[in-house]
């Protein structure tokens, strides 16, 4: 695949905002380099929405071609069901679906590929692993201290099955000013930086780079 590297955005909590973060991080790398966005959720995809994606996807010779919006190449289920042609989704069960995703659409060359992992630490995982090979791996969490202690689970995921974990964002969802970074430190892992609450975040107007820390451009531009 003419894929220049692969970063998976996750976190075992839902409502975190990898969606969010992912959608986010897309429009900052999308300014300067060919960026794609694989929405890995099955069965609760965002990016169709976040996006804005209205027409479907062409699906052509079994092969599907990503919408494009805003110069980023997007796959997601919320696309691809409207199909007519969502016969063939019917059939297989969520690996199935991820391996149809990864394997069947046509991305031609990217600098990026990023993936909006779904919550949990279950098969869509073990898929995405097993199909791709994932170069960095950026966890979200809220303050709140069941999405951290959620965290671990996949923290722990990760380092089994050797997969670079780059850093951590905290997205400060809940406007709260104390964050207990203590999880993070003695898993030794970096803070790549704090998005803040903004209540106009599903306009995918703003500026991105102040969370794309030199911490984050250093690693995933490095080789790109
Ligand atoms: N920094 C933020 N400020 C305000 N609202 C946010 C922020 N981050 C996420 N949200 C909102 O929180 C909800 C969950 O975000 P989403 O990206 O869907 O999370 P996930 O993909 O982890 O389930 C959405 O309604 C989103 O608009
Ligand atoms: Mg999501």
């Amino acid at each position: 695949m003419p894929i220049k590297k692969i970063i998976a955005i996750g976190s075992a909590k839902g409502g975190v905002g990898k969606s969010s973060i992912t959608a986010l991080l897309a429009l900052s790398l999308s300014k300067h380099k060919k960026v794609g966005i694989l929405d890995a959720d099955i069965y609760g995809p965002n990016q169709n929405i976040l996006f804005s994606l209205d027409s479907k996807n062409t699906i052509l010779n079994k092969k599907i071609m990503p919408a494009e919006k805003k110069g980023i190449k997007i796959i997601s289920m919320g696309n691809i069901l409207n199909y007519d042609d969502a016969a063939i989704w019917r059939g297989p069960m969520l690996s199935g679906a991820i391996k149809k995703l990864i394997n069947d659409t046509v991305w031609d060359n990217l600098d990026y590929l990023l993936i909006d992992m779904p919550p949990g630490t279950g098969d869509a995982y073990l898929t995405v692993f097993k199909e791709l090979i994932i170069d960095e791996f950026i966890l979200i969490t809220t303050p709140n201290k069941l999405a951290i202690s959620d965290t671990q689970k996949t923290i722990t995921m990760l380092r089994k099955l050797n997969i670079n974990i780059l850093g951590f964002i905290s997205n400060n969802i809940f406007n709260v000013k104390n964050f207990d970074d203590s999880l993070f430190l003695s898993n030794k892992i970096d803070h790549l930086g704090t998005y803040e609450f903004d209540k106009n975040i599903l306009d995918l107007n703003l500026d991105f780079n102040c969370l794309v820390s030199n911490k984050i451009s250093k690693v995933i531009m490095s080789d790109v």
